[in-house]
């Protein structure tokens, strides 16, 4: 019973609606058509036995008026007429001398089946009289009468009432198909679009149309999209911003360093530079100098090191690509990670998405020290199709398992790197599979010239 139910409830509606109403209209049409045969054969039934009664009664009254007159030849060819006209098979008369007259037919052959005649259930009938006309007999006259040509004009309306009913159900379920199809389209084109914005695609509209409940629901569907849509493209635009105040902070906070503590250090190196030199090799301060020089010295590189995290200068000086290759030794560097980046020819960057390439790019290697225990990453930027593409795939561990490619995460690197590539009107794809590696594609749309 219960698979039935589960059966049941995947069964798309329209087919539901068929086979329920089909079901009820079966039933309804077998029970009209068994009423009315039912019926039919009751009435047939009586009619053949009183019908085969009313002829013997008309042939024996025939018989003893031209037997008195003794016209044998007419009785004869009476017989025949009578046996042509009715539905019987053999009439025979039995003279008062003993000599049988009798007439036969070759009888209707029969077209319904056996357990028809079976249902009908009207046998033949065999009846004989006695003739006699003022108390002198002529004989006896008997006749057959078959069922045959009842059973099959029975079987004929029995056919005719099948095929009404066969027919009146494929032509009723035919526009049940038709009207629930129509009636399910606008549903079935809802569904196509939800699909398309659960991949992302809020653009996707639904023609306005069907019956004003479904003119409803795609009126309000379309509403929640064209909102969800504002309400992404204001989520993008802020991030965007956002990300812009960053990294002007960044500069900022870079050129700061870089001028003020970076020229102030500088400054101080070189005044203890001035006070080694005026206090002589031997003087008893100078151990004290040259250890301030070398503590100088760390915090400039401290300070360069911080300018260069924060904002790589060369990213304005030289542009994204000669900066990720830069980026791509320090990490190899800095790691001990293999970092090699591959330069596809005439590959350029759009200008105004630089910060935000080199950001994603700058994850994904943070993130290839951090979670890959990888020995090998490969960076490659090609262009497709006015379309900037960078790969940077690892030989490390792979994503953990219950992460999916493109599947949610708590962590924020990726989810940033994703709207870096929104914002850019790109995609970000991460494929893995464990013990396999990691890699993440970059596609960012450029124009003719190779920019944004
Ligand atoms: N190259 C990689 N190899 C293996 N696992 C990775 C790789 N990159 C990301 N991951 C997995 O994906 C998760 C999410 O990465 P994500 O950068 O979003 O977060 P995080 O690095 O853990 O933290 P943060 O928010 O500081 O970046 C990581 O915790 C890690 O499990
Ligand atoms: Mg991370």
């Amino acid at each position: 019973m219960k698979h039935l139910q589960v059966i049941w409830g995947k069964l798309s509606l329209s087919f539901r609606v068929m086979v329920g109403v089909g079901l009820v209209m079966a039933l309804v049409g077998v029970l009209l058509i068994t009423n009315i045969v039912r019926s039919d054969i009751k009435m047939e039934r009586e009619q053949f036995s009183q019908r085969t009664g009313e002829l013997l009664d008309s042939i024996r009254i025939s018989i003893s008026e031209m037997a008195v007159v003794g016209d044998y030849t007419t009785i004869r060819q009476m017989l025949r007429t009578r046996v042509t006209d009715s539905m019987l098979d053999k009439i025979s008369w039995v003279d008062p001398s003993g000599n049988v007259i009798s007439e036969e037919l070759q009888g209707e052959l029969l077209v319904a089946p056996k357990w028809f005649q079976e249902l009908v259930g009207i046998s033949p009938i065999m009846k004989s009289e006695a003739i006699e006309v003022g108390g002198t007999s002529y004989g006896a006259i008997t006749v057959n009468a078959n069922p045959t040509y009842v059973i099959n004009r029975l079987y004929d309306r029995f056919i005719f009432g099948l095929v009404t009913t066969v027919a009146a159900l494929s032509i009723m379920f035919a526009m049940i198909v038709s009207i629930t199809s129509n009636a399910l389209r606008p549903l079935k084109s809802m569904v196509a679009a939800a699909r398309r914005i659960e991949t992302g695609d809020y653009s996707v509209r639904i023609e306005p149309g069907g019956s004003r409940e479904v003119r409803e629901a795609i009126s309000s569907f379309n509403s929640m999209a064209a909102k969800v849509n504002s309400l992404l493209a204001l989520q993008r635009k802020l991030a965007g911003r956002m990300e812009e105040v960053r990294e002007e902070q960044n500069k900022s906070i870079a050129r700061e360093l870089h001028d003020s503590l970076g020229g102030n250090l500088t400054m101080i190196k070189h005044g203890l530079d001035t006070l080694a030199t005026e206090a002589g090799r031997d003087h008893e301060c100078q151990p004290k100098i040259q250890s301030l020089l070398a503590l100088s010295e760390s915090t400039l590189q401290l300070a360069r090191g911080l300018t260069s995290a924060l904002r790589p200068s060369m990213l304005d000086s030289l542009g994204v690509m000669p900066t990720l290759q830069w980026y791509a030794k320090e990490f190899s560097r800095m790691t001990g990670i293999s970092c090699h980046m591959e330069l596809c020819q005439g590959v350029t960057c759009p200008k105004n998405n630089e910060t935000a390439i080199f950001r994603i790019v700058q994850e994904a290697l943070t993130n290839v020290a951090r979670h890959a225990n990888a020995s090998r990453v490969s960076i490659q930027a090609c262009l497709e199709d006015d379309h900037l593409v960078l790969e940077i795939a690892d030989n490390g561990v792979g994503l953990p398992s219950q992460q999916t490619a493109n599947g949610e995460t708590r962590s924020l690197g990726v989810i940033s790197m994703r709207e870096r590539a929104q914002y850019m009107q790109g995609k970000l794809d991460i494929s893995s599979a464990p013990g396999y590696g990691t890699t993440i594609t970059l596609t960012v749309p450029v124009n003719q010239r190779g920019t944004a």
